[in-house]
C-alpha cells in the first residue's frame, strides 16, 4: 500500500519521455545539486539522517565534520530542505540549478565528429564518447599496431557486451617485464574516467615522444569495466552508476561493481539493499564483469606490480585499505609513491590519503582486493573536480584534466621498472633477499633475466 503510493508519487514528480529505444528516459528537470555546509559533526549527521526524508542523494561524502556535503535535491524537497537547514543554521550553496540543462549541455556533441578530420578514428577528447567510439578506436589501434598493441576480450558483460583490455608493450618478449594496470568506468556516470584512461592509452600507443614511458614497462588499461552502466547512462539515466544485472529478489537493478570485489566483501559501506546505490551483489564477484577482470589480472598478478583505478569526483588520490581505517605493513611507501604521483598535478591539486581515512570506509573495493593479492602498489584516484560540477564536468575539460594527469605516469613507470625489475614467467617464486645493508639496485637486462627486487615488489 504504502509502496503503491510511493511509486504514484515518484511518478508525479519524475517527469520521463520515451526513448528510441523505447526505454524511459529519466528526467532530472528541476532536480537541484547542493554543497551543503556542517558547522560540526552534529550538523553533518543530522544532513545524513535526514537524507532517507527529502529523498536526497549524496553526491560526495567526506567524512571531516566540517567538510561540504554534495546532494542532489529532488525538486520537490527543496522548499522543505531549505526550511530545515535554515533551523539548523547549517548554510548550503545550490551548484547545480537546474540537473537536467546540466545533462544537456554536457550531452551537446556527443558522436559527434572529431574536430580532427584527418583522424582515423572518431575519438577524441573534447567530447565525451559512447561506447562504440571507445571501442572502435581500441580495434583501430590493436590493427594498426600490431606490434606495441594487443586487444583482448577478457569476457563479456551481463548484456553481452564485449570486456576488453588493451596490453601496450613494445617488448619482444611481452609478459616479461613489469606491467602497471590502469582501469576505469567502473561507475557509469563518471564519464571523465573513460575518457583519461583512452586519452593514457592513445598517448602511450600514438606519440612518440612518451616512447619512454614503454621502455621497461607493460601496460594493461581497461577504460570501461561497465559498458552496460556506461551505455544506460547515456541512453536513458545520466546518473546511474551501477551493473544493470536483475536481481533475483528485487525490481532494482545493477550491483555497485567496486563493492563486489572478494576481498573484505560484504564489510561496511557495502549496502545489502539491491536498491541502493553501493548494493554489494549477492556474493562476491557476481557480476561478470568484476570476475572476468579479477580473473585476468590474477592471472598476471606476478607481473602486474602497480594498480591504477580512475574514478570521479572529488581530486582524491586514495591509498588501501578502503574496508576500514586499516594499513597494510608497507603504507609508507605506497603513500610515498602517490605523494610523489600527485606533486605532478598542477591545474588540479589531489589530497593524498587512505581512502577510508579520508572519505568513508567502502569494502569490496578492487583497489583492496588488488593489494590483497599481492599488487604492491594499489590506488584509487577519484578524478576533478571537487564539485562544482561533479558528475556534470564540462567537456572542455576533458583535455584538460587527461594533460594534467598523464605525467603522474611517469612517475609510476619509474617506480615499477627500477624498483621491480624484470619479471619470469617460471612458477618458482621469487627469492627475497635480506641484507643487513642498504640493497643495492640492480640493473634489469633486456634480456628480461630475473633480478632482485630492490624495494621487495614482488
Ligand atoms: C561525419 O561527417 C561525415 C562527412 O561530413 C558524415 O558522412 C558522417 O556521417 C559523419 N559521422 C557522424 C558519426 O556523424
Ligand atoms: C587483435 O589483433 C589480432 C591480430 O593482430 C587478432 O588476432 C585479435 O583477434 C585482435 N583482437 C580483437 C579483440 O579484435
Ligand atoms: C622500446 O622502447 C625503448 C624506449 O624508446 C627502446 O629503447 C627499445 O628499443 C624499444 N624496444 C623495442 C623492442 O622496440
Ligand atoms: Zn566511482
Amino acid at each position: 500500500m504504502s509502496l503503491l503510493f510511493a511509486i504514484v508519487l515518484s511518478c508525479v514528480f519524475v517527469t520521463s519521455q520515451i526513448a528510441a529505444e523505447g526505454s524511459e528516459v529519466v528526467s532530472y528537470a528541476g532536480f537541484q545539486v547542493w554543497k551543503i555546509k556542517p558547522n560540526s559533526e552534529e550538523d553533518r549527521q543530522f544532513v545524513l539522517n535526514i537524507k532517507d526524508t527529502y529523498e536526497l542523494e549524496l553526491w560526495n561524502e567526506r567524512k571531516t565534520a566540517r567538510d561540504p556535503l554534495d546532494v542532489l535535491v529532488p525538486p520537490q524537497s527543496q522548499t522543505k530542505l531549505k526550511l530545515r537547514l535554515a533551523e539548523h543554521k547549517i548554510f548550503y550553496d545550490v551548484v547545480i540549478s537546474d540537473l537536467q540543462t546540466a545533462i544537456d549541455k554536457q550531452k551537446i556533441n556527443v558522436n559527434s565528429n572529431t574536430s580532427n578530420s584527418k583522424a582515423a578514428y572518431n575519438m577524441d577528447w573534447i567530447t565525451y564518447h559512447r561506447l562504440i567510439d571507445i571501442y572502435n578506436f581500441m580495434i583501430y589501434l590493436n590493427t594498426t599496431y600490431p606490434k606495441l598493441v594487443q586487444l583482448t576480450k577478457i569476457g563479456t558483460s551481463y548484456e553481452n557486451r564485449p570486456l576488453y583490455v588493451l596490453r601496450i608493450s613494445n617488448s619482444s618478449l611481452p609478459g616479461t617485464r613489469p606491467a602497471i594496470w590502469i582501469d576505469g568506468g567502473f561507475h557509469a556516470r563518471e564519464w571523465i574516467s573513460p575518457a583519461v584512461a583512452t586519452y593514457i592509452i592513445q598517448q602511450l600507443v600514438e606519440v612518440p615522444a612518451n616512447a619512454n614511458l614503454l621502455s621497461n614497462v607493460d601496460w594493461y588499461i581497461m577504460p570501461v569495466v561497465n559498458p552496460d552502466g556506461y551505455e544506460y547512462s547515456h541512453t536513458t539515466d545520466r546518473m546511474w552508476r551501477k551493473t544493470r544485472s536483475v536481481s533475483s529478489t528485487s525490481s532494482c537493478r545493477g550491483v555497485d561493481p567496486n563493492r563486489n570485489f572478494g576481498y573484505k566483501w560484504g564489510g561496511l559501506g557495502a549496502s545489502p539493499s539491491t536498491c541502493d546505490e553501493t548494493y554489494r551483489g549477492p556474493k562476491a564477484f557476481s557480476e561478470p564483469e568484476t570476475l572476468a577482470m579479477s580473473n585476468f589480472i590474477t592471472g598476471k598478478s606476478s607481473q602486474i606490480k602497480l594498480y591504477l583505478t580512475l574514478h570521479s569526483y572529488g581530486q582524491y588520490a586514495l591509498v588501501p585499505y578502503g574496508y576500514d581505517v586499516v594499513y597494510p605493513p608497507d603504507y609508507n611507501e605506497m603513500l610515498a609513491l602517490a605523494n610523489d604521483a600527485a606533486s605532478k598535478f598542477v591545474k588540479y591539486k589531489y589530497t593524498v590519503g587512505n581512502s577510508a581515512a579520508l572519505l568513508y570506509a567502502a569494502s569490496g573495493g578492487s583497489d583492496d582486493w588488488a593489494k590483497s593479492i599481492g599488487i604492491k602498489y594499489s590506488y584509487t584516484f577519484e578524478l576533478p573536480d571537487r564539485g562544482t560540477y561533479g558528475f556534470m564536468l564540462p567537456s572542455s575539460e576533458i583535455l584538460p584534466v587527461c594533460k594534467d594527469f598523464f605525467p603522474a605516469l611517469n612517475v609510476f613507470a619509474t617506480k615499477v621498472a627500477t624498483c621491480c625489475g624484470a619479471v619470469t614467467t617460471t612458477t618458482a617464486k621469487p627469492q627475497v633477499t635480506t641484507t643487513t645493508t642498504k640493497p643495492q639496485p640492480t640493473t634489469t637486462t633486456s634480456k628480461g633475466t630475473t633480478t632482485k627486487c630492490s624495494c621487495a615488489c614482488g
